[in-house]
């Protein structure tokens, strides 16, 4: 170790009640996504708040994992929380009014951060320093470096369970202004088993994919089915905005190589991750995943220039042109855009790529149907009716490029649940999509 990063590291090291005590009052204060949210200083911050008389703080977050004070009531008059992604504990928050959300694509968070809305506090999880004074943004890689590149002042949370990782999400102890030390256990998340349904799905998919190709899998049930049914492949590569366990399981079989990837050859690569404590230990110091900026990762003409690039997301609605809607039930906020229109261009545009959006046909104990006439008013549209290619429910695929309204209104019915197809086709009939 050397002594001068060492010295540093001892004369900006505090505590987390020193820290939030240096933030002014209308500060704009921002923390990576997921595990790379410092959630002992935001946690500092929400009791500095209550104790005393704090204003105008604008507080930003992307996927929160841990519950805090800062979302309870009480907080109004001293903050305002804004949400990049309406998941975990955000959901709450947006769908209460409780956060604002901000709409956009995750690969132009970077870009944002950096020319539109310019943080005052950047504070965020690493892993402890190693010999050369780089701690790593590790598993909250994807935004981190481009939050706090315009940052008035930079504070880091030091986590000894946090694991280092390789790929660009490094951070020396000279750029910034001040550390605290704190351990909390990393959240898990819980490895669901693969429902009947989402296994149907899953071999739908997976029969479709080579040997060779490059994945993408998105949130939820069905992405980790297919996943799973990709065991029995050969040579596969990860390029995606997620690291899952599921990809670690297709890492450790042997299935993903990374060997035909057009970059990155011999790694897979991510933005962010979560899992299980086994996912944490495996990508520490691994030099077969790397994490990067999310504005590489998610940028379409990178994705594509991979041969046989596959995407594979779920929704939350379709209609019966093709157009999805992955973000929101009605107008109430759900998830995000995330990268999933990238993903779906970049695979279009990948020489023998596929994309693929999934979803049961149904929710609610099948008493509403996820494929509809028109989209549920207010849906927050993800993907238009131009990008998508295929959509996949446990009944089939349909297939949509290159499709005539009334044929992809067709094919759409096909993989409806049988409950409501009479219902669709009558509806398909009254807006004159097929005679
Ligand atoms: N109407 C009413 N409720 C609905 C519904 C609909 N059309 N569709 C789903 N739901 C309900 C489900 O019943 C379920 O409720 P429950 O929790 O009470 O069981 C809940 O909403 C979640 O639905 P589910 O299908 O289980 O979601 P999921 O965990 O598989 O995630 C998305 C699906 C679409 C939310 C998720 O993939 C996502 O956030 N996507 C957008 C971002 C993205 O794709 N990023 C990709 C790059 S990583």
């Amino acid at each position: 170790m050397d002594m001068k990063w060492q010295d540093m590291y001892a004369a900006k090291k505090k505590s987390a009640e020193e820290i939030v005590a240096m933030i002014p009052n209308g500060s704009r204060c921002a923390t990576p996504c997921g595990l790379g949210e410092a959630v002992t200083l935001r946690d500092a911050l929400a009791e500095r708040a209550i104790a005393e008389d704090l204003s105008g703080i604008e507080h930003h977050l992307l996927l929160t994992l841990v519950d805090s004070k800062i979302y309870h009531p009480g907080m109004e008059d001293k903050m305002k929380h804004v949400s990049w992604f309406t998941g975990g504990f955000a959901r709450k928050a947006v769908q209460t009014n409780t956060a604002e959300y901000m709409p956009g694509f995750y690969k132009d968070t970077p870009r944002m951060w950096r020319e539109e809305v310019k943080a005052d506090i950047f504070y965020g999880t690493v892993s402890p320093m190693d010999k050369h004074g780089y701690f790593s943004f590790g598993l909250g890689t994807s935004t981190a470096r481009d939050q706090m590149l315009n940052a008035d002042l930079i504070f880091l949370e030091v986590n000894e369970n946090f694991p280092r990782t390789q790929g660009t999400g490094m951070v020396h102890v000279s750029e910034i202004d001040g550390l605290c030390e704190s351990s909390p256990t990393l959240v898990t998340l819980p490895n669901t088993p693969i429902s009947e349904k989402d296994a149907i799905v899953g071999e739908f998919i997976a029969d479709r994919i080579p040997d060779g190709a490059t994945i993408q899998l998105g949130i939820g049930g069905i992405p980790n089915a297919v996943g799973d049914a990709l065991k029995s492949k050969q040579g596969l590569g990860i390029h995606s905005e997620m690291f899952n366990e599921v990809m670690m399981e297709l890492m450790e079989c042997g299935a993903v190589t990374n060997a035909n990837k057009a970059m990155d050859k011999y790694k897979s690569v991510a933005g962010f991750g979560l899992g299980s404590t086994k996912l944490y230990d495996f990508v520490e110091d691994n030099p077969g995943v790397e994490f990067r900026s999310i504005e590489y990762l998610n940028d379409p003409y990178n994705i594509a220039k991979h041969d046989n690039f596959v995407s594979i997301n779920a929704t939350l609605e379709v209609d019966l042109l093709g157009q999805v809607c992955s973000e929101s039930i009605g107008s109430k906020p759900f998830s995000g855009t995330g990268g999933q229109l990238d993903y779906v261009r970049g695979a279009n545009a990948s020489k023998g790529g596929q994309s693929f959006i999934s979803t049961y046909s149904t929710a609610k104990n099948d008493t509403i149907t996820k494929i509809k006439p028109i989209l549920t008013h207010g849906a927050h549209v993800t993907c238009s009716k131009n990008d998508v290619d295929m959509i996949v429910t446990e009944y089939g695929i349909a297939k949509l490029k290159g499709r005539t309204a009334s044929q992809r209104a067709k094919a759409m019915i096909e993989i409806a649940h049988p409950d409501f197809r009479e219902e669709l086709e009558f509806e398909a009939k009254k807006m004159n999509m097929i005679p």
